[in-house]
């Protein structure tokens, strides 16, 4: 594939308020896309195609624009390493979207359909693995304490997303859930802290304030992101709307509708006992969901990590990469409205 084909994604700008740190995180942010792009065209040309599918399709690049504003705390945010890290931590983002869309039957991701719908689910599996085996080789020039970081990582993950699949038993389903996402989402945010202020020198407390930050803010965002699966359409959120409803997978929206002592709460009840097959019973439950305080529930748990993250940043420095950090947990919930 030409470097032509495969430059025309603009990289994602963001305006943090400053203009100089705007301007050094949007620097940033071009070095991690051309390292990216770089890395995901390593392997012969039929997997060049599958690796690059997701990531010209577009994302927010949420998780290294955080590790770069991250390492404005440390003396050495300047060093290539900052990047990597960077670049490493979107690596895997991707990969466990590949696998997460195969896990989940997803049909869209990004705007375009998911690598298993476009594809199939075999090549879905070993594109995210090669995305693994990339950033590992990455991993491994930034040292071993990186290495077995992502170790922990990528372990914590894992095991996220085989509690959500064997679901919560006879166990409080809310606290699944949040143990479920605090492990499959705030941890890889929580790390894009820990790195990019790590590899800038960043001295051990504010290390440690960046990733209960990144974990705190990975709550927030993994909430909103269900919010949005349940309440909003496939524009804003590039993905199809009801997909984890349809794979019998209810959120935190859905786990307050459900527990709802209402007439909504008694119909969600006799309708969602498992995986719903007809697009008209996603459509009921959609309907249903929107009548019930799910919504209004769960925006109360936003706020809460929301506060927490704002704790954490209290420990930092009052400067202007604190300021953007507290602009970027207003980002994380602005999409919700
Ligand atoms: C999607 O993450 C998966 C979740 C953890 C909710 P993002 O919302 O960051 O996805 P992209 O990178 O912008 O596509
Ligand atoms: C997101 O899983 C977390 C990971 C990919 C590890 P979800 O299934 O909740 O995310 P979306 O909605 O497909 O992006
Ligand atoms: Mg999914
Ligand atoms: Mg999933």
């Amino acid at each position: 594939m030409s470097h032509g084909e495969t430059s025309t994604t603009p990289t994602p700008q963001v305006d943090l308020g400053d203009p100089q740190l705007t301007a050094t995180i949007n620097d940033g942010l071009s070095q991690v896309e051309q390292l990216l792009r770089a890395e995901l065209s390593g392997g012969e040309d039929f997997i060049t195609d599958k690796v690059q599918h997701l990531a010209v399709a577009g994302g927010k690049r949420f998780r290294p624009m955080f590790a770069l504003l991250a390492s404005q705390f440390g003396p050495h945010w300047q060093s290539d390493k900052v990047v990597q890290a960077a670049v490493v931590v979107e690596m895997i983002h991707l990969a466990t979207l590949y696998h997460d869309d195969v896990m989940d039957e997803a049909d869209k991701r990004r705007g375009v359909p998911s690598a298993n719908a476009r594809w199939d689910n075999s090549m879905a599996i070993l594109a995210g693995d090669f995305l693994l085996a990339q950033a590992s080789r990455i991993m491994a020039e930034l040292g071993t304490d990186t290495v077995s970081h992502f170790a922990d990582t990528f372990g914590t993950l894992v095991t996220g997303q085989m509690r959500e699949t064997v679901g919560a038993g006879d166990g409080d389903p809310v606290e699944h859930y949040m143990n479920v996402i605090r492990e499959k989402t705030g941890v890889l945010i929580a790390s894009a802290g820990y790195l990019g202020s790590l590899h800038a020198g960043a001295d051990a407390a504010t290390v440690e304030a960046l990733r209960r930050y990144g974990y705190a803010i990975g709550m927030v965002f993994q909430i909103v992101d269900d919010i949005i699966d349940i309440f909003s359409d496939a524009t804003q959120s590039g993905k199809t709307p009801g997909t984890d409803l349809r794979e019998g997978v209810f959120t935190l929206p859905v786990l307050y509708a459900l527990a709802e002592d209402s007439a909504v709460g008694e119909q969600l009840r006799a309708l969602l006992t498992g995986p719903l097959t007809e697009d008209a019973e996603v459509e009921q439950a959609l309907d249903l969901l929107a009548q019930s305080t799910g919504k209004q529930k769960a925006l109360g748990d936003v706020h809460h990590y929301l506060a927490e993250a704002e704790a954490q940043l209290d420990l930092l420095p009052d400067g202007k990469a604190t300021q953007a950090l507290r602009s970027l947990s207003g980002f994380t919930v602005s999409r919700v409205g």
